[in-house]
């Protein structure tokens, strides 16, 4: 994260101090680094450079529109999985063929709404949802392009939570299925075969896994070929793990290496990263509360809870912590929790900080990912702002909500008004 870094004891982000930002936009804020986005960005295009390998960013991890847009304008296209985040998507820019839909619970409407902007694929995961796709297709007179997206049933060393590939989670068709699924679109010309999918998990930081994972695309491509189908592209997934607290960069080379003289004649090789891109690239920027003693502990009670992050409470996840100004004294090692009504509200556990007090500010490092994504007005908190540090300037690129925001849809019954 070379974006932040310390001038005479005070942090800044490019090149702007955080006490200035804010000053000017307050706090809880998400601050976003656009050079760091283009470094990421870099760092997959130059590993990718001589193999047919495409990027599709992974619009859960941070779908702010600025920032789409700047991702869009790197030539990258878009994996979506909502009928939302492909509105979003296409707002932003990414053409059609730039765009793959995956989830496992897409609606007959956001199935038309794929088909109607004509996206590169549906990546299906399930048979009935292969009937479906067939069925809106049909009644629209088109031919839907499918990506059948498997369960690897591989056991990556992450969260359970995160482990989306490991066999008996909701996600993709059974390997077994896999035959059923290519009878059925052979027999059904409303969809055609275009590739196929799979997603290990997040935060992988074994290569080993990807291996695994590419030999068995590679069987289901000829397996295609051997049923006479043409798909274009195998789809591995996203889940390139980022250090958070310590170790190195998730290995790219090395993934590139396997994939090299691997890559059948016409196929394309898609890749959906979303953290790997934009968690470095984001921090929350917080504001001291109190420094408060219970029990033996020290606690630092912030303005930013797990309402606007929400790794640490779901996860467990660990982010570090910087101190905007680095007052002289020794280090404490303390709590980092929020206002919200919940025990687990905690953004740090055990961290060694300089002294703080009131006023203070903080930053929470490598939050770009999955951060205001996952934000929610629970306690009734409106969501912080967003900022985009870009050549130079900063811009507020989401207003903070407001605290009438918060009912904005809601409707009295007039027996109730007044
Ligand atoms: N492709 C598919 C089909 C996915 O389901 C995901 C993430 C990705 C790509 C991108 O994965 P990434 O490269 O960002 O790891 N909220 C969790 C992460 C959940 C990810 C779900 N799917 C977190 O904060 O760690």
């Amino acid at each position: 994260m070379a974006w932040v870094t310390y001038r005479e004891g005070a942090a800044y982000g490019e090149e702007i101090s955080f006490h200035e930002l804010a000053a000017r936009f307050g706090t809880p804020t998400y601050i976003y680094s656009a050079q760091q986005v283009q470094e990421s960005l870099g760092l997959l295009g130059r590993a990718f450079a001589d193999l047919p390998v495409q990027v599709f960013y992974a619009v859960k991890a941070n779908a702010n529109g600025a920032l789409l847009r700047l991702l869009r304008r790197a030539g990258i296209g878009a994996e979506v999985v909502s009928g939302g985040e492909l509105v979003r998507a296409r707002k932003a820019g990414f053409p059609p063929h730039q765009i793959v839909f995956t989830g496992v619970g897409k609606t007959s409407q956001e199935i038309g709404l794929a088909l109607e902007q004509g996206i590169r694929a549906l990546i299906v995961e399930s048979l009935p949802e292969l009937g479906e796709v067939a069925r809106v297709a049909r009644n629209r007179g088109v031919q839907a392009p499918v990506g059948l997206r498997v369960n690897p049933a591989l056991d990556p060393n992450t969260h359970p939570h995160l482990a989306t590939g490991k066999g008996g989670s909701k996600f993709g068709l059974e390997l077994s299925q896999v035959e059923q699924a290519l009878a059925y679109i052979r027999s059904d010309s409303s969809v055609s075969l275009v590739g196929f999918h799979l997603h290990l998990g997040s935060q992988i930081e074994q290569v080993a896994l990807y291996r695994v994972a590419w030999e068995l695309l590679l069987d289901l491509w000829q397996l295609a070929q051997r049923r006479e189908l043409n798909p274009q592209f195998l789809d591995l997934g996203g889940g390139f793990a980022v250090p958070y607290l310590a170790g190195s960069p998730f290995p790219l080379e090395e993934l590139a290496a396997l994939l090299r003289g691997r890559v059948p004649e016409g196929c394309v090789v898609l890749v959906e990263p979303g953290r790997f891109i934009v968690a470095e690239a984001g921090v929350l920027l917080t504001r001291v509360l109190y420094v408060k003693e219970v029990h033996g502990r020290t606690l630092v009670v912030v303005d930013a809870g797990m309402n606007d992050f929400l790794r640490p409470a779901l996860y467990g996840a660990r982010h570090p912590i910087w101190p905007v100004k680095r007052r002289p004294g020794s280090p404490r090692r303390v709590d980092l929790v929020g206002p919200v009504c919940e025990n687990a509200d905690l953004l740090a556990q055990e961290v060694e900080l300089p002294p703080l007090v009131s006023g203070d500010l903080l930053v929470v490092g490598k939050a770009g990912a999955y951060g205001f994504a996952m934000s929610s007005q629970y306690n009734s908190r409106p969501r912080p702002a967003e900022v985009l540090l870009l050549e130079g300037e900063a811009y507020l690129v989401r207003e903070r909500e407001t605290v009438t925001d918060l009912w904005h849809k809601e409707e009295v019954p007039p027996c109730l008004a007044g």
